[in-house]
């Protein structure tokens, strides 16, 4: 529990949720406003996903994110959320060399970027380093099936588990992440009938992406769900929203009133006369006011004025 008394969800409410049948909601974030929105919609898992590598970066694959960039990501939803729990994922070549470079980059997610648990893809080939993790303390979120960062060696984002023989092999790997003591598993991209019988062989929850209904949970990316991509509509994604046209029109209405001189009027400019009503300085000026800053640091034009809400109350880490 943190200091504002909301109850964290934790590894136990997870494994509770799936003894009384009740679906665990999970997204990604990747920056403190959007940690904030998604945890107070309510959800109970935000994962700091290196699918930033595609959303936030725009390159073609996840290959490319780094750990120093992972730490920063991780470090900002951490600073927006209060409940959900907050997982960090492990990137491409941070623990695939050694279980040695596992563990340190598993902890540097934890001590630096503030996360509550790490996410890694890869079934019983990664089970001792799982099992490692969990002694050390560290909670491990497993992820099998389509896995993005084997996206070569697919040769493609491609279903897997259609034949007897991956099936077979994806269940032993989720059986393997289960006894190294992972707390969940994603199952991604796999027939919902291969996904509905892991879910019924193990004992923790599984959290499903083109998964099907049967999993414990599901999970998608902020970005899709929000439809800010138009260009990007695989099969598996419910769009809950079409930002992408809704943030043009905005944007195309700013541009419009700024060349026509109707932003900003009266009603979003200060003048020299007092107040007739406590004036705003800007929430960024507030924010550097409040970490220390001090009058100093405000806006000139609202000197002595009250500072509208921080959106983040307390600087936490
Ligand atoms: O990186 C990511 O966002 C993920 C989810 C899609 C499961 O791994």
């Amino acid at each position: 529990m943190k200091s504002t008394g909301i109850p964290k969800v934790t590894v136990h409410t997870l494994a509770k949720m799936k003894a009384e049948h009740r679906k665990i909601s999970m997204l990604t974030a990747y920056d403190a406003s959007f940690a904030r929105l998604v945890d107070q919609a309510g959800v109970d898992i935000i994962l700091v996903g290196d699918s930033l590598g595609m959303v936030v970066q725009g390159a073609g694959n996840t290959l490319p994110v780094t750990m120093d960039e992972m730490i920063y990501h991780c470090r900002s939803v951490a600073r927006g959320t209060e409940r959900a729990q907050v997982v960090g994922d492990m990137p491409f070549m941070s623990y695939q060399a050694s279980i040695e470079d596992g563990i340190r980059n598993a902890g540097r997610l934890v001590k630096e970027g503030g996360v509550e648990a790490v996410k890694l893809e890869g079934g019983a080939d990664y089970a001792e380093l799982a099992s490692r993790l969990v002694k050390i303390g560290i909670p491990v979120m497993g992820h099998i099936g389509l896995t993005p960062q084997s996206l070569h060696a697919m040769g493609g984002f491609k279903v897997q588990g259609r034949s007897a023989t991956q099936a077979k092999k994806l269940l032993e790997d989720a059986r393997a992440l289960e006894q190294a003591g992972c707390y969940a598993v994603v199952l991604e991209g796999i027939p919902r009938e291969l996904a509905e019988q892991i879910t019924a062989a193990i004992s923790i929850p599984t959290i499903g992406i083109g998964a099907g209904v049967h999993c414990d949970g599901q999970v998608l990316v902020i970005y899709d769900l929000l439809g800010m991509n138009e260009e990007f509509r695989p099969k598996f994604v419910k769009r809950y929203d079409n930002l992408a046209v809704r943030i043009r029109t905005a944007v195309e209405q700013y541009i419009t009133e700024v060349r026509n001189e109707q932003f900003p009027d009266e009603e979003h400019s200060f003048s020299k006369d007092a107040p007739a009503r406590p004036e705003a300085a800007t929430p960024y000026s507030s924010a550097r006011a409040a970490a220390g800053g001090g009058a100093g640091e405000r806006d000139p034009d609202a000197s002595g004025a009250a500072c509208i809400p921080l959106p983040f109350p307390r600087p936490k880490k």
